[in-house]
């Protein structure tokens, strides 16, 4: 697609996907683009918009996810409106990814959540972000309650709305601290989601404390390739030491060489 755009010895660096998010209602285009590109970067942004009638903007990924609230920086490359509502696997994400967190390549993980869910549970989703775990799972089992606590206003309000736009009973959107929420949780869930993969870990210990005996916790971390799971597990074990790994994934890259993970924990409080 990007022939006559840019000469070809650097096409090599083209990123081969970019990310779209949104709906025949309107789209954004995020790509991520080497500095050697710097001079094509308009020409490329067209050529991205063209792909796809929906895409109204297109903004180009700078640096590193930073902050509390896990965002990018973003130079705008083509103007448009960057609220969008996404729609993955029968329900809809409405988001504004300059604002509040927000991944589509997570949407097989978030699949393979809502299959593990059973009816009847209670469950706490930990960093929730715009809730989009929550949706997944509520949309497809009758569970008692979703606990989804996040911190960021933004992050809030659009799961307020994601719950209503989707019809939600079950889900209860919390704007608080983690840690504050955790602390002041009196009664047990039986599945807990852990959804903040650099930085999760502080919060272990207080959070193992809100898992039902027997029940079960999703750890995101970060590992590196050549042991991805090493450092989450025995982070759980140091805690606890009654905890199971029952299985593990590799959710997708992170960073070269560096995988983000998810380990699936049965807890047992001995
Ligand atoms: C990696 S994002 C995941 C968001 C969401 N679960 C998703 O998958 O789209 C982590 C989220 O945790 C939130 N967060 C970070 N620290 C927090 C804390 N101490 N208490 C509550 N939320 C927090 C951030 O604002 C961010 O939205």
């Amino acid at each position: 697609m990007l022939k006559g755009v840019v000469p070809e010895d650097l096409l090599a660096a083209v990123p081969s996907s970019f990310d779209i998010i949104g709906s025949r209602q309107g789209a954004l285009a995020i790509v991520e683009l080497p500095d050697e590109l710097e001079p094509y970067k308009l020409e490329i942004a067209d050529a991205v918009r063209r792909l796809n009638k929906n895409i109204k903007a297109v903004l180009r990924r700078r640096g590193a996810r930073s902050g509390p609230y896990r965002l990018y920086n973003y130079e705008v490359l083509i103007e448009g409106p960057t609220e969008v509502v996404h729609r993955e696997h029968g329900y809809l994400i409405k988001v504004d990814p300059t604002k509040v967190y927000f991944s589509p390549r997570d949407q097989s993980d978030r699949a393979e959540l809502a299959d593990m869910a059973q009816d009847g549970e209670r469950i706490l989703y930990l960093f929730a972000g715009v809730g989009p775990y929550a949706v997944a799972i509520a949309k497809r089992r009758k569970v008692r309650w979703i606990y989804a606590v996040e911190l960021n206003p933004w992050g809030f309000k659009y799961m307020v709305e994601n719950v209503k736009m989707n019809k939600l009973t079950s889900v209860v959107p919390v704007k608080a601290d983690v840690a504050d929420f955790c602390s002041a949780f009196a009664a047990r869930a039986d599945r807990v989601l852990m959804t903040l993969p650099l930085g999760a870990k502080d919060y272990l210990d207080l959070v193992l404390r809100c898992v039902e005996d027997g029940g079960y916790l999703h750890f995101y971390y970060t590992g590196p390739e050549e042991d991805p799971f090493g450092e989450a597990e025995e982070l759980v074990r140091s805690l606890c030491g009654g905890c199971a790994v029952v299985s593990r994934k590799i959710v997708r890259d992170y960073a070269p060489h560096v995988y983000k993970i998810r380990i699936d924990v049965r807890v047992r409080r001995t």
